[in-house]
């Protein structure tokens, strides 16, 4: 595995393997990788002979108040465990090579809508931050496929919708969420739990399951089942920042029977913001 630092380095690679015809797959992170980004290069090398990651904690994601600071960096970790998992090249920008100049006079790129929703309410510049670093690492990598996390939905409908507003000739790939033993969805942010937390952590799966067994069994009284998964998660300890029933392609409310109906949820835990959704129908 080549571990690149530099734009130019990487686009020479990139172009190498394009000139010999090979296809090139790129899984976006920021590092701090656990079995979930594993997962997703594993898929990436099903889809295409070459493989590429990116590792870079995006500083235009986060809030002002939020952890951007604190965010585990852990490159030669993850170096090593990328190069076990068979990934070809690793880029790892610096934050000035991304952004050369200040933010404010940057091009950026928002998905209006569908950022402004769920985490988008409480995270107002996030998703327009994901969205452009995103857009930037498909301009860099120029990959046929990219692979995301179904554990972040929201992203990666946000992501498609770019994608395809932007006409950006590139396929998106989401993975199922990887859970531990205990059903908690594998985040890096799961690092941020004390072991009492750690014990608290999988009722935010329980709580959603339990939703979606009432919606399965024909409750579709769907304010009153988040009211009550709110509830159950405040009652385990947790600060319930939402839990909403959406459809799974535009993220609005549903209607009669439409065809893919999820289950969204975040709550703070300690320090740590958790997400999870599941599928309901
Ligand atoms: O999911 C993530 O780790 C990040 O939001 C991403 C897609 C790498 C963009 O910084």
């Amino acid at each position: 595995m080549q571990t690149v630092h530099h734009i130019a380095e990487l686009r020479a690679q990139v172009a190498a393997w394009k000139q010999a015809g090979e296809r090139v797959a790129l899984v976006p992170t920021m590092g701090n990788l656990h079995r979930g980004h594993l997962c997703l290069v594993e898929r990436a090398r099903k889809l295409a002979p070459r493989t590429v990651a990116s590792i870079f904690v995006n500083p235009t994601q986060f809030g002002p108040n939020e952890d951007f600071a604190g965010y585990p960096r852990t490159l030669a970790d993850d170096g090593r465990q990328l190069e076990a998992a068979g990934l070809d090249l690793l880029f790892a920008p610096e934050a000035t090579a991304i952004y050369p100049r200040p933010l404010a006079e940057m091009t950026q790129v928002s998905v209006p809508g569908l950022s402004q929703l769920l985490c988008g309410a409480n995270r107002p510049v996030h998703f327009g931050g994901v969205a452009t670093v995103v857009a930037k690492l498909f301009n860099l990598v120029q990959p046929d496929v990219a692979v995301f996390g179904e554990k972040d939905w929201q992203q990666l409908i946000i992501i498609r919708r770019m994608t395809a507003d932007l006409d950006l000739p590139v396929e998106i790939i989401g993975v199922p969420t990887v859970r531990e033993a205990d059903s908690l969805a594998m985040s890096s942010r799961n690092g941020y739990l004390s072991a009492e937390e750690l014990a608290i952590a999988p009722t935010l799966y329980a709580t959603l399951q339990a939703a979606v067994e009432q919606w399965r069994a024909g409750d579709r009284e769907y304010i009153a089942l988040e009211n009550a998964a709110k509830a159950r998660l405040a009652a385990a300890g947790f600060r319930p920042d939402y839990v909403e029933i959406r459809r799974a392609d535009d993220l609005q409310r549903p209607e009669g029977n439409d065809a893919e109906v999820r289950i969204f949820a975040a709550a703070w835990l300690g320090r740590a913001r958790l997400i999870d959704n599941l599928a309901i129908t």
